[in-house]
């Protein structure tokens, strides 16, 4: 049996992991959120390590909240860098192998072809630069760990734009949403899938990775797929970011270049179209 010690498991990441977590009867899945374990609480984080002796650490938590950290950077930059490198430094003293997630916010979204790791990341906002100096220093104290880096999460648990947007469409009859924000939307239940077969798999192999579902969407493209799936008949009218300004600076476009992770695992990707109808299915099942 493996053991993992995962954080923030009451996110959306976590909770998929949890469900993905029943089809493996050889990973040994320790969940933690804030109340058991706040991963900036050194003292929690090293006793955590020296109690459970994990072979592997899956950082799920993290602060997420894009505009908010605009108001609160101090508490922004203590949960995605500080924590990352304690966490880091205590996987690394105890053997233990780090699977970190990252965010298509740590670039600037100038580009027009797909973002390859190997690409410099400039963040536009506080969460990203958080995020980026959490990757930086992670690499530093811990450099046999993994990050994963990922977009536009969503799923049935916990708040995310597509359940907006459910609620929205059931409410009004006409919604205003960008159309000049574009990246891939993603299921974090194929992320946690991909995640855990990583560990199952035996096969870690350190370093920077990008994963998203396949294909290309504006916020706009998946507000109107939603609508469509759940047959809510609110008009979504496309408009431009700067007819809807927010708090925090957003990148244009941050589609992620995920061929080094499919080649490196050999996985199949599903369309972003595909994993949407999969999550909203299920979501009206429940
Ligand atoms: N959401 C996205 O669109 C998106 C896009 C790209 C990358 N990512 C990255 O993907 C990862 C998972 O995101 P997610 O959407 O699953 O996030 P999420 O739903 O916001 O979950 C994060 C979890 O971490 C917990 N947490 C916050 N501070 C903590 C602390 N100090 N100690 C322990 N737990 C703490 C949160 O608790 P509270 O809710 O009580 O604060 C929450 O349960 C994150 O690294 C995120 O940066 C997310």
């Amino acid at each position: 049996m493996k053991k993992i010690l995962l954080t923030g498991s009451r996110g959306q990441l976590g909770c998929e992991i949890r469900c993905a977590s029943a089809r493996y009867s050889d990973l040994d899945i320790f969940f933690t959120d804030l109340d058991e374990l706040n991963i900036t609480d050194e003292g929690a984080v090293r006793s955590f390590f020296s109690d459970l002796n994990p072979d592997y650490i899956v950082n799920c938590a993290a602060y997420t909240a894009v505009d908010k950290a605009e108001d609160e950077p101090e508490l922004c930059f203590r949960v995605n860098r500080d924590a990352v490198a304690l966490l880091a430094s205590e996987a690394c003293k105890s053997n233990a192998k780090m699977i970190h997630i990252s965010t298509d916010y740590v670039f600037d979204g100038k580009n027009h072809r797909p973002y390859t790791e190997d690409i410099l990341p400039d963040p536009q906002n506080v969460y990203g630069r958080s995020k980026l100096d959490g990757e930086n220093l992670l690499m530093q104290v811990c450099p046999q760990s993994m990050i994963l880096r990922t977009s536009w999460l969503y799923s049935s648990f916990a708040a995310n734009f597509v359940k907006t947007m459910m609620s929205l469409g059931r409410e009004r009859d006409r919604l205003n949403v960008v159309f000049d924000q574009i990246a891939s939307p993603t299921y974090a239940a194929d992320l946690a899938e991909v995640i855990l077969h990583i560990i199952d798999s035996g096969k870690f192999l350190p370093g920077l990775y990008h994963y998203a579902n396949e294909g290309v969407a504006s916020w706009y493209d998946l507000a109107c797929r939603v609508q469509r799936l759940v047959g809510n008949t609110c008009l979504v009218i496309p408009i431009e970011t700067k007819d809807y300004p927010t708090r925090a600076l957003r990148p244009h476009y941050s589609v992620l270049n995920k061929e080094k992770i499919k080649s490196t695992y050999g996985i199949r990707i599903p369309h972003w179209e595909d994993a949407l109808e999969r999550c909203i299915r299920l979501m009206q099942e429940k």
